[in-house]
């Protein structure tokens, strides 16, 4: 089969579109022929291998041993191993790899039945590529987490990437006031999705212009702890996905005495990959949640898409057709 193989941490020279061997499936497994799969932060930390805990996670300081990248993937299951009851052959499938060793950016990968969701009929496999990560990150940060409430007012900050795309269609569900953070670039995007108002964050610090919200879903977190309370309303919270490490470090170990202290709520979300799926369906079967898809991208031109990921000029989620139905590749 083809794949993107990674061959040492650094730039996209290290990405090498190779032909090797087809895994097998485990008893516990489900051999799935690739579709369609969708760039995440996840690939951009394991092929630039920083931020250096990545390497730590993953027990692999010199050289990576996740050879080929993918989180999110859909496709056709081919085959089942001896414990899989859930699937059979030809059931059309997506989910998130992240705990079952990635591989989407090839022909074929194996994975654990339990990160798999059965794809339905009306969504296409591009589309199912998009949602697992991004779709999962907001549904734990907005509802698990943040517990949002009918009419709030809410902002996210990195609006125009895959969680604020899903981000804002899910604070409407709630009949929200959004306000969507992002770069220029990504304004007029954000303003067609259906964002109230829209902060630049390149000529606009949210932190600083006096407007608090009930809810503040972030993807960057990159300032200090305090800058993020003068945003928050009495009772706020404000739930972080990611961004600079010594900040979430922060969030995690003063978000409790702040709380204690002032009401308000600063946290950290820890994924739980696959987790709402059943949801996350419903809503695409109600028509009520579309992934923003950038691309497709061609499996040999995954290099470049991700690349193009890590400079941020992405609109939602950048999508790699692997193969057709027949997996010829695209
Ligand atoms: N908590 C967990 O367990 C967990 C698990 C997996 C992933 N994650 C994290 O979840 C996040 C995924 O977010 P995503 O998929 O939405 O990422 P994404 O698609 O890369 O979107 C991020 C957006 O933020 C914008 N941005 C960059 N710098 C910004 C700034 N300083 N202020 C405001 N916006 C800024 C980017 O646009 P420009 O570049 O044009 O500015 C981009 O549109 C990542 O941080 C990832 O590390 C967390």
């Amino acid at each position: 089969m083809k794949a993107i193989v990674l061959k040492q941490y650094g730039g996209i020279e290290n990405l090498k579109l190779e032909e090797i061997e087809k895994p097998v499936q485990k008893d516990n497994e489900v051999l799935v022929k690739v579709i369609s799969a969708s760039i995440n932060d996840w690939d951009w930390a394991l092929l630039t291998g920083k931020p250096f805990v990545i390497r730590m996670l993953y027990g692999a300081f010199f050289k990576p041993k996740i050879k080929i990248l993918g989180v999110d993937i859909a496709g056709k299951v081919v085959a089942t191993g001896k414990a899989v009851t859930a699937f059979k052959p030809d059931d059309e499938v997506y989910g998130d790899l992240s705990e079952c060793g990635f591989g989407g950016f090839a022909q074929y990968v194996c994975a654990e039945a339990k990160a798999l969701t059965i794809k339905p009929s009306n969504m296409t496999f591009d589309q199912a590529a998009a949602i697992p990560h991004a779709a999962a990150l907001t549904t734990q940060g907005l509802i698990d987490e943040g517990k949002i409430e009918k009419g709030q007012q809410v902002l996210i900050n990195g609006a125009g990437g895959g969680v604020g795309t899903f981000g804002i269609q899910i604070a409407k569900l709630y009949q929200a006031k959004v306000t969507g953070v992002d770069s220029l670039d990504k304004q007029a995007m954000m303003k067609s999705m259906g964002y109230d108002e829209t902060i630049n964050y390149q000529s606009e610090d949210f932190t600083k212009n006096g407007k608090q919200y009930d809810l503040i879903l972030d993807t960057k977190t990159n300032r200090s702890p305090f800058q993020y309370l003068k945003s928050l309303k009495s009772g706020g919270k404000y739930v972080t996905v990611g961004g600079h490490m010594s900040r979430l470090i922060q969030i995690v170990f003063l978000g409790p005495l702040i709380k204690l202290i002032t009401g308000k709520q600063l946290k950290l979300l820890s994924l739980k990959p696959n987790k709402n799926s059943d949801y996350i369906n419903e809503l695409y079967s109600a028509g009520k949640i579309r992934p923003v898809i950038d691309g497709p991208y061609p499996l040999e031109k995954m290099p470049q898409a991700l690349d193009y990921f890590g400079q941020g000029k992405h609109k939602g989620k950048i999508i790699i057709s692997v193969g057709d139905e027949d997996n010829t590749l695209i």
